[in-house]
């Protein structure tokens, strides 16, 4: 479980947490939404120390994490994979060698094994047949699928996504949350997608947090957001732009 415990966090003199409640429960699809700008991408960021908070505690299956040196933070990247928005896929390497970089690199596999296993996992993300081509020859959402691939190798317990369907057209972006939703039945992974896609988000979230003015402002199934009565969290499920906004005169 990730527990969030009373986050604040500001940059400069802007406070974008201002006392982050939430609790990742083990197995499920944990949706963060909210507006742009809100805090969901620094939310996430504090379980992987890319982000320390200012004030509040992070745990981890009851350990503190917010506090620990970089070398014991490199044990909690192992256990909770961030998958980014944009690629961060090594240009140079075929799909088949990006892949296989980490299980070289961290889990000490020979080449030849490593690249077999890479194989498996691209396989995993049905994208074993273009493990040959270099990353610029793929689709924005193929490349999303070899970038889950490699987060896999680390054999996570969590994986974190940020935004993992924006810019994808319908069709990759189905799969994409298919993916997502098939590796929590089969692998058992905890999952944390940060999205604003409204698709993904009613089809595979098993809870869903909405983020507003630095706090979670509402936490529940898709169904229960979907019946609340709450005026921002209906705007923003309705995709409604007007409303009352996160910066106001923005
Ligand atoms: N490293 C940083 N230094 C300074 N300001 C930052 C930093 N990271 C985030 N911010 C600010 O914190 C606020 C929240 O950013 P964040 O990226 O979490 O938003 P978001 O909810 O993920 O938005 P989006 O949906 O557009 O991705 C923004 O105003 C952003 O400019
Ligand atoms: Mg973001």
């Amino acid at each position: 479980m990730i527990e969030f415990r009373n986050i604040w966090k500001s940059f400069g003199g802007q406070v974008v947490l201002r006392g982050i409640d939430l609790r990742v429960m083990r197995g499920e699809i944990l949706f963060i939404i909210g507006a742009s700008g809100v805090g969901k991408s620094v939310t996430i960021k504090h379980v992987v120390g890319l982000i320390r908070p200012d004030r509040g505690e992070i745990l981890l299956d009851g350990q503190r994490i917010d506090d620990l040196d970089e070398r014991h933070m490199y044990a909690v990247r192992r256990r909770c994979a961030m998958v980014f928005q944009h690629s961060t896929l090594l240009d140079s390497m075929t799909v088949l060698d990006n892949v296989a970089l980490p299980l070289i690199k961290h889990r000490r596999l020979s080449s030849a094994r490593a690249r077999e296993q890479a194989r498996a996992y691209l396989d995993r993300v049905q994208m074993s047949e273009f493990a040959d081509l270099l990353p610029a020859a793929l689709s924005d959402g193929m490349r999303k699928r070899v970038a889950i691939a490699r987060a896999l190798t680390m054999e996570p317990e969590y994986i974190l996504f940020d935004e993992p369907t924006t810019g994808l057209d319908p069709v990759s972006a189905r799969r994409v949350d298919a993916l997502i939703r098939g590796l929590s039945r089969d692998l058992g992974v905890t999952t944390v997608v940060v999205s604003h896609d409204l698709t993904s988000i009613f089809s595979i979230a098993d809870r869903i947090a909405f983020l507003y003015q630095g706090k979670v402002h509402a936490l529940g199934t898709p169904d229960q957001l979907r019946r609340s009565t709450d005026e921002v969290v209906q705007q923003f499920i309705s995709g409604r732009a007007e409303g009352p906004m996160e910066t106001p005169g923005f």
